[in-house]
């Protein structure tokens, strides 16, 4: 593992360019500028569906549905990923459903202006709203005949500059930015990896270095990103906890 020598209370604080959930579900909150990430990864039940991204102001919400694999070897931990995201702009009265089969909006036409969406066929979709916000949406295809897998979905936040000031949600909370220290490397449970102390939002963590895929510009093999990862459901790195952000369906605005 390649890991800096030495850490010595870095304080980053950033307004983060790229941040987005993909794989079993592991969030990533990438700095850019120190070539440095947070990561955390959030366990629930399939059919759980989780608010992403909320921004009363501009009306945009983003909620994610998590889907398991098709069979689970007995004994072993049920892997699930995101299936379906919707994505409403109630200033425009849009709805839009993405799944690992099919894209639906409402209503069926709309003005160029409120929505645009590019489609690389079986592979991902841009979404782009009042030509500011966008997201990419990318189509993990599995092996139809896999015994345990499923296609799923990676979601990632290229544009969000212009959401207010008050936009929350797993991700949305992160879009200003996040402010942490990290000190005192040392040797973690797991023998290969090294812990640290971080502290954020007023709680002192250990973290553990490791490493996310990042499937942005290679979307089959995805590019590996050394990140910090907050253990217990991103606990300590989310306000509150992370069943306060179920919601009860794909468009619901909580
Ligand atoms: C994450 O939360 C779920 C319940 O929402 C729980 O079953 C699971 O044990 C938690 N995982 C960790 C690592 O804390």
């Amino acid at each position: 593992v390649n890991l800096p020598l030495k850490i010595s209370d870095v304080t980053h604080e950033f307004v983060s360019c790229c941040l987005g959930v993909d794989g079993d579900p592991h969030f990533i909150i990438e700095l850019p500028d120190q070539n440095d990430a947070l990561c955390f990864n959030i366990d629930h039940k399939p059919g759980t569906i989780f608010n992403l991204v909320r921004d009363p102001p501009t009306g945009i919400v983003v909620n994610g549905q998590i889907i398991g694999d098709k069979k689970v070897i007995p004994g072993n931990k049920m892997h699930t990923y995101f299936g379906r995201f919707g994505i409403v702009n109630e200033k425009f009265g849009i709805r839009l459903m993405v799944s690992t089969k099919e894209i639906l909006h409402n209503p069926p036409y709309f003005a160029f202006s409120s929505m645009d969406l590019q489609v690389i066929k079986d592979r991902s979709l841009t979404v782009t709203l009042r030509n500011s916000v966008k997201f990419l949406i990318i189509l993990h295809k599995i092996w139809k005949m896999h015994q345990y897998h499923q296609d799923y979905l990676g979601f990632y936040t290229l544009d969000s500059h212009l959401f207010s000031s008050n936009v929350h949600g797993l991700l949305g909370q992160f879009y200003h930015g996040v402010n942490f220290e990290v000190s005192d490397l040392f040797p973690g449970k797991d023998p290969d990896k090294q812990d640290a102390n971080m502290f954020v939002k007023g709680n002192e963590l250990t973290v553990t270095r490791g490493w996310k895929r990042d499937f942005r510009q290679d979307v089959k093999n995805g590019e590996e990103v050394p990140c910090w990862f907050i253990h217990n459901n991103g606990t300590g790195l989310l306000d509150g906890v992370h069943t306060d952000y179920i919601v009860s369906g794909l468009f619901k605005t909580i």
